[in-house]
């Protein structure tokens, strides 16, 4: 499948999701959304793909926000279908059955922020920017940030950031925990690759089913969250994987994982 405003590469395993509308520093448009929504069924259904990584064209910009041009015009009818897409988009990434790495090489502003944070994992080059600025617009942010920044970082600090507008470095968003390492440029793609590497290398299930425990448990109380991580921990005794695994430990050899 082709796409006019994402660039789509496989290789080893592990696919690589490039926003590609540099122009306009990647904006998120509806068409960028439904392309990328069509991308993320792609993947979904290639077993060969154990990784995802989502990353920006250029090297200003994650993604500086959903289209600005777009919006301007927008009724409530329309601003309400704009949110509803963007955050199918985000739900989509966040349960995809394989791991998401986002490596943020720029700006990170509005939806592109909210994009980073329904994967995964966050990766950012030293000269990324955070932030939700859509106060400065008139508007709140609508493709998730409400949510998911304050479970990430806490209410107070999402709050803050949610209300000022404030860009923060990739220095700052470590520190509050919005990102989990903070590379070179130049280094930020090879590390995105090593680490989807390395969790391609562990039990698929397994990986499936820790991204599930934690994204299925952060909404539930904790009674009914540590009952659901035994239901899955239980599950995955009815994989090879389970048998392999725990056999080559005690064999003192490395396990052969065929996600079975
Ligand atoms: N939508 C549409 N176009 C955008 C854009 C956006 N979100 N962000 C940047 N662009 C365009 C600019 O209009 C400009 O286009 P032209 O060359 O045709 O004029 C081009 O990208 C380059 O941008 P700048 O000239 O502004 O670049 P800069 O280096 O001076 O500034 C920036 C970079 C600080 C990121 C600035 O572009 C900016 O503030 N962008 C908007 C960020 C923003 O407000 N994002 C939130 C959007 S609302 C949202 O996302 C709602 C939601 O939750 C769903």
């Amino acid at each position: 499948m082709s796409f006019e405003h994402l660039l789509f590469t496989k290789e080893d395993g592990i696919a690589v999701i490039t926003l590609n509308r540099p122009k306009a520093l990647n904006a998120l448009n509806k068409a960028l959304l439904l392309e990328l929504s069509s991308a993320l069924e792609q993947v979904e259904n290639d077993s060969s793909v154990h990784a995802l990584i989502l990353t920006g064209a250029g090297d200003k910009a994650f993604v500086a926000g959903a289209d600005i041009s777009e919006m301007r015009v927008m009724t409530p009818h329309e601003a309400r279908a704009f949110a509803r897409l963007g955050q199918a988009v985000m739900t989509k990434i966040e349960r995809l059955a394989q791991p998401t790495i986002a490596a943020v090489n720029g700006y990170a502003l509005g939806g592109g922020c909210e994009l980073a944070m329904a994967c995964d994992i966050r990766l950012a080059s030293v000269n990324a920017k955070f932030g939700q600025p859509e106060v400065n617009l008139g508007v709140i942010a609508g493709f998730g940030g409400t949510q998911r920044l304050q479970r990430l970082v806490g209410a107070g600090i999402a709050k803050e950031l949610l209300m000022t507008g404030d860009m923060i470095s990739a220095e700052r968003a470590a520190a509050i925990g919005l990102v989990n390492h903070v590379y070179e440029a130049a280094e930020l793609l090879p590390k995105a690759k090593e680490l989807a590497k390395k969790i391609a290398q562990k039990a698929p299930v397994a990986i499936k089913l820790s991204k599930q425990s934690v994204n299925e448990g952060v909404n539930m109380d904790i009674d009914r969250a540590l009952s659901h991580e035994a239901e899955l921990f239980a599950l995955c005794f009815a994989t090879e994987d389970q048998k392999e695994g725990m056999s080559a430990f005690l064999e003192k050899r490395s396990a052969r994982f065929e996600g079975k």
